[in-house]
């Protein structure tokens, strides 16, 4: 059975330590996982005036997002919470009102910085925001990354085995995980 993932990568730079790292965790992922990107970069900002008519990059949002039998957030912390751009992606596939794409669909949280503290104030803000949206979380392991660029390859590839295998445990844990959640929530699928 493969289960199909939908990720976000919360940042916008175009030097993205995040994107590396979503790459780094794509490649290590179990073969029952497959992976499609939701893009963030194109989407107004979300006002409660959509809501009678959601424009097509706000559709498109709330499709793939409903598509998928997983998400993943691979995204990085911002004065010690979710970046903008990510937060009003997850304020558009939350509406209209009664129409919350996030609900039970099974949610991982990830992220890299330069410091140590990894985004674990981030993560912390991110669990609230899920819990409201009735999006089960993967709890554990966690994934507070302090990110060294020398443990990593032009290509996303990670080059030093503790980091690669601290990423494979995690991302067999999600596939389990997701597996395990879709038994309940999707029963037919498994
Ligand atoms: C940051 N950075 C940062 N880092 C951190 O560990 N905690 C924080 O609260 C913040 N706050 C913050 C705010 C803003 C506006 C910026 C631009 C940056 C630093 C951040 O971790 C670093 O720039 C990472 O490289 C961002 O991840 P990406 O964009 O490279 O994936």
């Amino acid at each position: 059975m493969s289960y199909r993932i939908g990720y976000f990568v919360g940042s916008l730079s175009s030097t993205s330590i995040n994107r590396v790292l979503s790459r780094a965790l794509i490649s290590l992922a179990p073969p029952s996982l497959e992976f499609h990107e939701i893009g963030i970069r194109d989407l107004p900002l979300y006002s409660p005036d959509h809501d009678e008519d959601f424009p097509p990059e706000g559709r498109a949002l709330k499709a793939a997002i409903e598509s998928a039998d997983g998400i993943l957030f691979v995204t990085p912390e911002y004065n010690r919470s979710i970046p903008g751009a990510l937060k009003n992606a997850i304020d558009w596939g939350s509406r209209p009102w009664g129409t919350n794409s996030f609900a039970r669909k099974p949610t991982g949280i990830v992220g890299a910085s330069p410091s140590p503290i990894g985004t674990a104030v981030m993560q912390s803000s991110m669990r609230s925001v899920l819990s409201f949206l009735n999006a089960p979380q993967l709890n554990a392991p966690e994934v507070y990354l302090t990110f060294k660029p020398e443990h990593y390859a032009e290509d996303g590839t990670v080059t030093d085995e503790s980091t690669a295998e601290f990423l494979r445990h995690y991302m067999s844990e999600y596939a389990a995980f997701v597996e395990r959640v879709l038994s309940v929530t999707a029963p037919g699928h498994i």
